[in-house]
């Protein structure tokens, strides 16, 4: 594994970090029921062999992501890593809320300390609420006491808003969205460089853009991938864009199976700065450029829209949006609509709430998305 180094104290972080919020699970679409024993396993996998961060939220699989993430920390391995957790700041609706909150995240993992802590998913309106909330206060307050080492946040706005967000405290880290199809989105690869300018380390996540890069593959995008000289899993190419930049610190990859995680390890294990070619890079730009042609709307299948009131499967009636365009309207991807969506969840039951707009680091249209979805599949 390749380590980085942490400017603030001079520690050694592992170039791969675990994300905990893509856990396998016993069910497809019950993100509450993490397949525990094959979860510990891959988290103890990684860590054996030189994973030293691991990164979790409250609301990950309802909850369960720090649950799982404390079971599999026992037995020694807790000492063995950074732990990275986050305020939920959307959620909060009463002025203790955030202590209750931090109270509870300590009991789920069974620590007395989170390494990182992080102010979750900021944007301006949640920014706001972070602020209203006494959130860096009680950060603070919890940093005296022993009960968190490092302060950062977790960012999905513009590049405007994250100089302001930078600017605004001390940050001892930040993390952000970034893959080659993300370079210019949100922070991109502008923000990256303006936090390393400030001497302010930078965690990536979602650099597959949630497998997104991975799946199956449009046909166009494997012919670009076959013609490329170099013999790569699309997964390495991802990852290894992101390696590149000195200024990240560690890519967080939520992996879901224990071949992610051999594989990822892999290609953490020889990726320094500043070693692709421009020929390599070219190569990349071109798949970047292709999928933005294919891709109507960059979800992640983060999960951060649902629930939903009307019990839609928002991310995945997106998926399927997307892969109706991606694939050039094969009628499998109809045949997959009506396998996965349930009749009583369809894109014509969404009322147009937009509940889920204002928790969507993308900003989608989704209610716009849920009409045009209705017009194909239903
Ligand atoms: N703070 C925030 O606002 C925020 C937001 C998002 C994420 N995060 C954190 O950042 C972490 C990383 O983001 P992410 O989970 O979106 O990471 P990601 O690496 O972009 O996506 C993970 C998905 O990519 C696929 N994958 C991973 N390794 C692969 C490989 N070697 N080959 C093929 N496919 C592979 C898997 O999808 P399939 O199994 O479907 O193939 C996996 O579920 C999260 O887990 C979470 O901890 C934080």
């Amino acid at each position: 594994m390749k380590y980085r180094t942490f400017p603030k104290t001079g520690e050694k972080i592992s170039l791969l970090g675990f994300g905990t919020m893509r856990l396998p699970v016993e069910k497809k679409g019950q993100s509450a029921r993490i397949n525990e024993t094959e979860a510990i396993r891959m988290i103890r996998t990684a860590i054996d062999r030189g994973v030293n961060y691991v990164d979790t939220a409250y609301t990950y699989h309802d909850g369960f992501s720090e649950v799982v993430l404390g079971k599999a920390l026992k037995d020694g391995y807790r000492e063995k890593v950074f732990i990275a957790d986050k305020m939920p700041v959307w959620i909060l609706k009463e002025d203790g809320d955030p202590e209750k909150i931090f109270d509870e995240q300590l009991k789920r993992l069974d620590v007395d300390c989170i390494d990182m802590y992080l102010v979750h998913n900021v944007t301006a309106p949640l920014w706001k609420r972070a602020l209203k909330y006494n959130i860096l206060e009680l950060l603070e307050k919890k940093k005296a006491e022993g009960k968190v080492k490092h302060i950062g946040f977790s960012f999905h706005d513009n590049f405007e808003f994250f100089k302001e967000v930078i600017e605004a405290y001390p940050w001892d880290f930040c993390q952000i969205q970034l893959n080659y199809m993300d370079a210019d989105f949100q922070a991109g690869v502008k923000g990256l460089k303006f936090a390393g300018s400030k001497g302010i380390p930078v965690i990536i996540m979602e650099p597959l853009k949630g497998g997104k890069l991975t799946d199956i593959l449009p046909p166009s995008i494997e012919d670009f991938w076959a013609q490329a000289p170099i013999k790569r899993t699309p997964a390495e190419w991802a990852l290894r864009w992101i390696a590149n930049f000195p200024e990240v610190l560690v890519i967080l990859s939520g992996m879901t199976s224990i071949e992610q995680v051999d594989e990822n390890i892999r290609v953490l294990s020889k990726a320094d700065p500043n070693s692709l070619t421009e020929a390599e890079l070219e190569i990349i730009n071109n798949v970047a450029a292709e999928y933005n042609k294919l891709i109507k709307y960059s979800c992640t299948g983060c999960e951060y829209c649902i629930p939903c009131p009307e019990k839609i499967s928002i991310p995945a009636i997106i998926g399927f949006y997307n892969d109706w365009h991606l694939y050039h309207e094969s009628p499998k991807v109809k045949v997959d609509f009506k396998t996965w969506i349930s009749p009583k969840a369809l894109p014509s039951v969404c009322k147009s709430c937009k509940i889920c707009e204002g928790r969507c680091p993308q900003q989608l249209p989704i209610s716009d998305i849920m009409k045009k979805s209705q017009s194909i599949f239903e």
